[in-house]
């Protein structure tokens, strides 16, 4: 991969998909602003990279302007510049459609699209300045393969995948790619984890395991075996046959984020396993 000099903003980089972006931009030689909203992660996070002096840690809620543009303030503060952001914040709140509340609903879009949409208005305009850019926004493939109780999470990530066609237009002229990595079902530590707790609830009588913790949240009050009927769906659709790895979705993220992607702009790269082809 080719970077000369840059600076990234990840988002969500606590853990999961957005640490391990965060790492392999590292590797890349990027200097790196870890930004999430988990302040005790967020810090762990950062010690793990060695060497330090390029790497620090914002943490914002980032699905409010006053967040975005704190994260951005201190980024250049630190380094002067950002060339890349890379929008991976989010997560679902999984769950049958009439099961969702205002509440819920408000949630799912405020982490998934405000985010988003937050952290780019806030980049812009420095990017413009500086007449080079690259956006890598985080989407998914159940956007496009309509998986179960995943509607309200593809309101909100389909806003994204459609925010990136037209960003890209827009701002094509300004040096500026704009591109969005659709995952399919990628385990994370957080998910594996969650996983094994629901098989072994599933296979209790009740089945009633409550979850606890980040991961949990998204699928309170959920059955242990709806979930992991969600599970075998999902896997089920994989012609690959198994989850994505988050190195995976790293390396799709990497390349996009890379002065030799200048060519590509406006597109959803799905790293699915051929859960949807074309
Ligand atoms: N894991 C999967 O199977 C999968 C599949 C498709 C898409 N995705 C997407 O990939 C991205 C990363 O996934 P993951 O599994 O690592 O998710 P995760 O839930 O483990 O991590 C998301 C991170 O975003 C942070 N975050 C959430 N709301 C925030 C806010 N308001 N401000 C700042 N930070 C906030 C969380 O604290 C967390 O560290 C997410 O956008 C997710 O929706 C994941």
């Amino acid at each position: 991969m080719q970077f000369s000099d840059r600076t990234a903003i990840v988002t969500g980089a606590a853990h999961g998909i957005g640490l391990a972006i965060a790492q392999r931009l590292q590797s890349e030689g990027v200097r790196l602003v870890l930004g999430d909203i988990d302040s005790d992660k967020l810090k762990g996070a950062v010690e793990t990279f060695s060497g330090g002096s390029d790497v620090i840690g914002v943490a914002a809620d980032l699905s409010s302007s006053g967040g975005a543009d704190q994260l951005v303030r201190e980024a250049i503060t630190a380094f002067g510049k950002v060339d890349i952001l890379v929008n991976n914040a989010g997560g679902g709140v999984i769950r049958p459609t009439l099961q969702h509340t205002e509440e819920t609903i408000r949630a799912t879009l405020d982490r998934n699209l405000w985010t988003v949409l937050n952290c780019t208005l806030a980049v812009l305009p420095h990017m413009i300045e500086r007449g080079y850019g690259r956006i890598v926004n985080i989407g998914a493939e159940s956007v496009r393969n309509g998986l179960y109780m995943h509607a309200v999470y593809n309101a909100a990530k389909g806003g994204v995948h459609g925010l990136t066609t037209g960003l890209a237009r827009e701002f094509a002229g300004n040096g500026i790619t704009v591109n969005t990595v659709a995952p399919g079902s990628t385990k994370t530590a957080a998910v594996e984890a969650l996983m094994n707790r629901l098989e072994h609830a599933a296979a209790r009588a009740d089945g009633a395991d409550q979850p606890t913790g980040t991961v949990g949240e998204m699928i309170m009050g959920i059955p242990a075996a709806e979930i992991l009927e969600v599970e075998r769906q999902t896997l089920a659709l994989i012609p690959v046959g198994r989850h994505g790895t988050v190195e995976e979705i790293a390396s799709a993220a990497t390349y996009l984020a890379s002065d030799e992607s200048a060519f590509v702009t406006g597109q959803v790269l799905s790293v699915n396993g051929g859960s949807s082809m074309l």
